[in-house]
């Protein structure tokens, strides 16, 4: 990751209370890798999920009524007071199985160790600083039973000719203008993981209409 400027937790919030529901517009690109991470997450066995960045509430949404078991129950964190709004109405119908908590942006969760099957990030990783991604990673080891799994995609660089200049491009706008991006740059999350720390099960880059996304699940190791 770039020592670059990233967007503060006021910047953040407004940046994603502006957009809301629009940011469902960009499964267009999203696609190929929630599909991936569904399919290597294992949310068939997952009790208990919790998501970090949840947005609208739409991944939960899927795991929720068609990957996870019926008793598995679900929290979802986001700081935007927007999209804490439009995913507790979409999630409104999975009622005591759902929680969505707004929070203040800090990477610390008042929830005991070892409390959950998965913990999920989609698309947040690119935008927080090196500290807060290193924060939240060791959250999630704290937070994650030892068979659990960290479940993560997000924007990456491409190798290959189009997704290699889309990603450059995204790198160029994310330099001069942050907030047009929602704050994300292309990133290798891999490189935040300690290896010690943590077994990689899948560690994959699939790309949707030429951008390019890293799709990451791990285990404590
Ligand atoms: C790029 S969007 C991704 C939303 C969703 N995960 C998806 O994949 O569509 C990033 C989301 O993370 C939230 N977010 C950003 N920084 C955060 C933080 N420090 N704590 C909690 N949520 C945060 C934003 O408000 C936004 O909803």
């Amino acid at each position: 990751m770039t020592a670059r400027r990233t967007l503060s937790y006021s910047e953040v919030e407004a940046v994603y209370d502006r957009i809301g529901a629009w940011q469902d517009t960009q499964v267009f690109y999203e696609a190929p890798a929630f599909d991936l991470l569904v399919s290597r997450g294992h949310f068939e066995t997952a009790r208990s999920v919790m998501e970090v960045g949840c947005g609208t509430g739409r991944f939960a949404e899927r795991l929720l009524s068609t990957h996870c078991p019926s008793a598995a129950r679900y929290v979802g964190h986001d700081l935007s007071e927007t999209m804490v709004r439009i995913a507790r109405t979409r999630l409104a119908s999975f009622e005591t199985r759902a929680t969505v908590r707004r929070t203040d942006g800090r990477l610390s969760f008042d929830a005991p160790d070892g409390r959950y099957d998965r913990v999920v990030a989609t698309y947040l990783l690119d935008l927080l600083s090196r500290d807060d991604a290193r924060t939240f990673l060791g959250e999630a080891h704290r937070l994650l039973r030892d068979d659990g799994r960290l479940c993560l995609a997000g924007l990456t660089r491409g190798r290959s000719l189009l997704p290699w200049c889309v990603s450059r491009l995204w790198n160029a706008l994310h330099r001069s203008r942050p907030e047009w991006v929602g704050g994300c740059r292309p990133l290798r999350q891999r490189t935040l993981l300690d290896e010690a720390r943590w077994a990689v099960q899948t560690h994959a880059t699939v790309t949707g209409w030429g951008v390019p996304s890293e799709v990451l699940v791990a285990t404590p190791a």
